[in-house]
């Protein structure tokens, strides 16, 4: 079929770009930001699919399928996968012309991470200023090298951003891979928001939560596109 000159089956659309969220370990805020990094993209006019693999075992509370069950808005969508089927996951996702995709990983090392690394365009690493997260971070960062993906650190659950326990977390974190400048701070409007099937951006328009994930999203955006 003739489309003003073009044949429509040559028409090309740009890949989606795949930003994986990970860590080794539970309670780093994954899929607090996995989904709330899609609600503003999706806010932003870009088509976003969150992936979620962190379903097996699990009780279903914590998956990212669980908040969408109690989401109005169809979008952005929700589907439920394997880490390594990822590959047929993001082709399937450039067909139906997304322009995001977010992956919500469990919170465990897993060997199929290490290749669905090599399909990402970002490995987003949240992680609070404790020693437990950040020997997780170790842990994703050896894996993610082996893809030689981009990587970020941000900090999460962050009680003041200028107490010496968050600047030496920041500088510790420095000193293993980029750390973003923006923070997440310990705020119940996340949970709230999540339990109300929303994003923080519809939750509260323009309010410190939705500033900081608009910042986040910027800031791997341009990472990304450098
Ligand atoms: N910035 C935040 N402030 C306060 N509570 C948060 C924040 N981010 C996440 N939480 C809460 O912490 C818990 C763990 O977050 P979650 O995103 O499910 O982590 P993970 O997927 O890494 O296990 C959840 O109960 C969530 O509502
Ligand atoms: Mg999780």
């Amino acid at each position: 079929m003739e489309v003003d000159g073009l044949d429509s089956g040559t028409h090309v659309y740009s890949k989606p770009k795949v930003i994986i969220v990970a860590a080794t370990k539970g309670g780093t805020v994954k899929r607090t930001l996995a989904i709330n990094l899609a609600v503003a993209a999706q806010s932003r006019g870009m088509k976003t699919v969150i992936i979620d693999t962190d379903i097996e075992g699990d009780s279903g509370q914590g998956s990212c399928l669980k908040w969408k069950s109690r989401r109005e808005k169809p979008m952005p969508f929700v589907k439920g996968g394997n880490l390594n089927n990822l590959a047929v996951l993001i082709s399937k996702a450039w067909v139906a012309r997304y322009k995001v995709v977010i992956v919500d990983t469990a919170g465990r090392s897993t060997p199929d991470f290490k290749s669905a690394g090599g399909f990402a365009d970002f490995i987003l690493i949240p992680s609070q200023a404790t020693i437990l997260d950040a020997e997780a971070v170790e842990a994703i960062l050896r894996q993610a090298r082996a893809s030689d993906v981009r990587t970020g650190i941000v900090l999460t659950q962050v009680l003041q951003e200028n107490h010496r326990r968050t600047q030496r977390y920041r500088q510790k974190y420095s000193a293993m891979a980029t750390v973003f400048q923006t923070t997440i701070r310990r705020r119940v409007d996340y949970a709230d928001a999540i339990a109300r099937g929303l994003g923080v951006t519809e939750y509260h328009d323009d309010g410190d939560c939705d500033v900081e994930v608009q910042t986040l999203l910027n800031e791997i955006l341009d990472s990304i596109n450098q």
